[in-house]
């Protein structure tokens, strides 16, 4: 039984994903080095139970409630838990040296999910203490609303675990969807091509990206590429083409494309930093 869950990385997911295990009644320990980014997450997860307290989706007491359920902290040590999650960088070196650090202080059933976009969970967990307990728990921004969560079992991923995890996501009103490691999993395979194809005719000059985005909007996407990249932050959207490009033998339909490299080397992130494709 999951009571306690633990967040590493408050940043876009991180703090999102807090704030969903908050609000589900877990005692939630949000974790980051970047103690900046810590009072960021308070503050966004502080405006968004102000919105449902507003609009009376909870009330003033459980607004409260929620919000204590949290404990933010920059010290590792207080990642104790039945589950944790991690939302760090997407680099899978990253992603097992904290796995392995948390392993030696917690407990022999503590659950290790990553929220990893395009990392394979496979080679994760095969550098990890317990590669049986090691899962993708893929969560999608801004996590509060996206109901879908993609469960990816790794070759050494046990059933039991998988298991708890989805009844997990069921119990916290998510919808969960399991399925085996493989390069972008379900979603991002198929979406790759929904930012590489856009950018590619922007590229060529065939379109511009107020209209893809007017377009693909109007045939009944929620945002057009360009809005959705800057949502999800352009580093780590390209950090998930270029895993899927080496992870599928730099197949030419997986090629990053050169506008949103140029953007990320300016430091143009999306809404994150005020300005992406679009300004903010
Ligand atoms: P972000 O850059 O907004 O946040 C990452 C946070 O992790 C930063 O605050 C950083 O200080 C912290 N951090 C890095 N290394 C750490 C460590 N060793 N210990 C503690 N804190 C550490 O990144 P974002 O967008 O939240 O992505 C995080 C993960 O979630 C990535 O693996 C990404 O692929 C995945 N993801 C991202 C989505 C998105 O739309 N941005 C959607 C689904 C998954």
């Amino acid at each position: 039984m999951i009571k306690t869950i633990a967040v590493v990385g408050a940043g876009t997911m991180g703090s999102g994903i807090a704030q969903v295990a908050a609000q589900s009644g877990h005692k939630t320990i949000l974790f980051d080095f970047n103690k900046e980014i810590l009072e960021k997450a308070a503050i966004s997860i502080k405006t968004s139970l102000q919105y449902l307290a507003d609009k009376q989706i909870i009330s003033p007491e459980q607004q409260q409630q929620i919000f204590k359920n949290i404990l933010f902290t920059s010290n590792s040590n207080d990642c104790i838990a039945d589950l944790i999650i991690e939302a760090i960088v997407e680099k899978a070196i990253a992603k097992i040296e904290l796995f392995n650090q948390l392993a030696n202080f917690n407990t022999a059933t503590t659950i290790f999910a990553t929220n990893t976009s395009s990392l394979s969970i496979t080679e994760i967990q095969a550098a990890i203490i317990h590669p049986q307990r090691v899962v993708g728990m893929h969560f999608f921004n801004p996590a509060p609303v996206m109901k879908l969560v993609e469960i990816i079992q790794g070759a050494q991923t046990d059933d039991t675990t998988v298991q708890a995890i989805y009844s997990l996501c069921k119990s916290i009103n998510k919808t969960p969807v399991i399925c085996k490691d493989a390069p972008g999993f379900i979603v991002n395979r198929i979406a790759r091509q929904y930012y590489l194809e856009a950018m590619q005719l922007v590229e060529e000059g065939i379109a511009t990206i107020e209209n893809v985005d007017a377009v693909m909007e109007a045939t009944g996407f929620k945002m057009g590429p360009f809005k959705l990249m800057d949502l999800i932050g352009l580093d780590i959207n390209l950090a998930v083409s270029k895993s899927m490009y080496d992870a599928f033998d730099h197949l030419q339909r997986f090629a990053p494309a050169a506008l949103q490299i140029d953007k990320v080397n300016k430091g143009e992130l999306g809404r994150k930093t005020g300005k992406g494709f679009y300004n903010y």
